[in-house]
């Protein structure tokens, strides 16, 4: 009896051995993206060295009159989900492009700002 239960005990133990091995990887690569929250790993994109409420803030003071409240676009376009670089919004933030003005902030600011609408 002692010896069905050891035989019984390695053949289940060699079975989670051999199966573990290929198995295991993949949920152990599955696992951190599911543990991200969507909307935290929104913010963590690339482009993600930006202090999002400062970037609010500034947007809020500067930019929401035109671009609207939730960047869904104004008077100005919709800047949410545009495919523009973060190098591309902070020059047109500082030189203005067609009828929008040049938008007189602090240059801190306006990368912080053009990084988070880059990655809106
Ligand atoms: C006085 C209104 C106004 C303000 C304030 C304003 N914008 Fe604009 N913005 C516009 C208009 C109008 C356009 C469209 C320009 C064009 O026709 O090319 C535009 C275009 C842009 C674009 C280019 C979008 C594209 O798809 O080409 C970006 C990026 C942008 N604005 C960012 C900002 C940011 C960031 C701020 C605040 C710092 C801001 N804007 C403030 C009116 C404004």
């Amino acid at each position: 009896m002692k010896k069905m239960l050891l035989a019984l005990g390695l053949v289940v133990g060699l079975s989670a051995c051999g199966g573990g091995n290929e198995a295991a990887p993949a949920p152990e690569e599955a696992a951190p993206e599911e543990a991200v929250p969507a909307d935290e790993a929104v913010t963590e994109e690339p482009a993600g060295d930006f202090n999002a409420e400062a970037a609010r803030a500034t947007y809020e003071t500067s930019c929401i009159s035109c671009h609207g409240g939730n960047l869904e676009g104004a008077m100005g376009p919709k800047l949410a989900g545009s495919e523009h670089s973060p190098e591309h919004i902070l020059g047109v933030i500082q030189n203005g492009q067609n009828t929008m003005p040049a938008i007189d902030i602090p240059a801190e600011e306006a990368e912080n700002v053009a990084k988070w609408i880059a990655a809106q």
